[in-house]
């Protein structure tokens, strides 16, 4: 038997203004992404912008649904605008953001399970690594190098 370690490195920033120029402006786009969700049931505004390597951003907003389960999550709203208008395109990073009316989000808010999972078929399919940003509406930011660093023992396209 062997221990299997299943920590995951990244960054953490006290504050968005550490961040690059690039990734300051980009989390910036998923900031003004929040603006166009409609999320009149959880009042939890999230917002994701995707900077594509050829510099275009795509953004992507929460849409959730009277009937909820028919929402969608930002970022997956996102990426599939992504797939389907930029197909070509290699996705270099994306960030996500999240506001809400109930209270002050402080915490960075990570993609839920099946948005990684989502976002980890693409990262897969172009063989470039994914890089994820992602804050509350104020404080610290997370920075991860990849998808799979979210992802222990994901499941993909291999085991079919
Ligand atoms: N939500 C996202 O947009 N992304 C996530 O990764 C987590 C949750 C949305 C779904 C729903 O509209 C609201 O946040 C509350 O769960």
């Amino acid at each position: 038997m062997k221990k299997i370690n299943l920590s995951s490195s990244g960054l953490l920033y006290n504050d968005m203004k550490e961040l690059s120029e690039e990734d300051y402006k980009l989390m910036e786009s998923a900031i003004e992404a929040t603006q166009d969700s409609y999320s009149p049931y959880s009042k939890f505004k999230v917002g994701a912008a995707i900077l594509l390597k050829d510099g275009n951003v795509i953004t992507g907003s929460n849409q959730e649904n009277a009937a909820y389960p028919s929402g969608m999550c930002a970022e997956r709203v996102a990426i599939w605008k992504v797939a389907t208008s930029y197909p070509n395109q290699k996705i270099k990073k994306i960030a996500i953001t999240a506001k809400s009316s109930n209270k002050t989000v402080d915490k960075p808010v990570g993609p839920c399970g099946a948005c990684r999972q989502t976002m980890l078929e693409y990262e897969l399919n172009q063989q470039a690594p994914v890089e994820v940003l992602f804050m509350g509406e104020v404080g610290k930011v997370v920075k991860v190098e990849s998808i799979t660093s979210l992802l222990p023992f994901s499941f993909d396209s291999s085991y079919l």
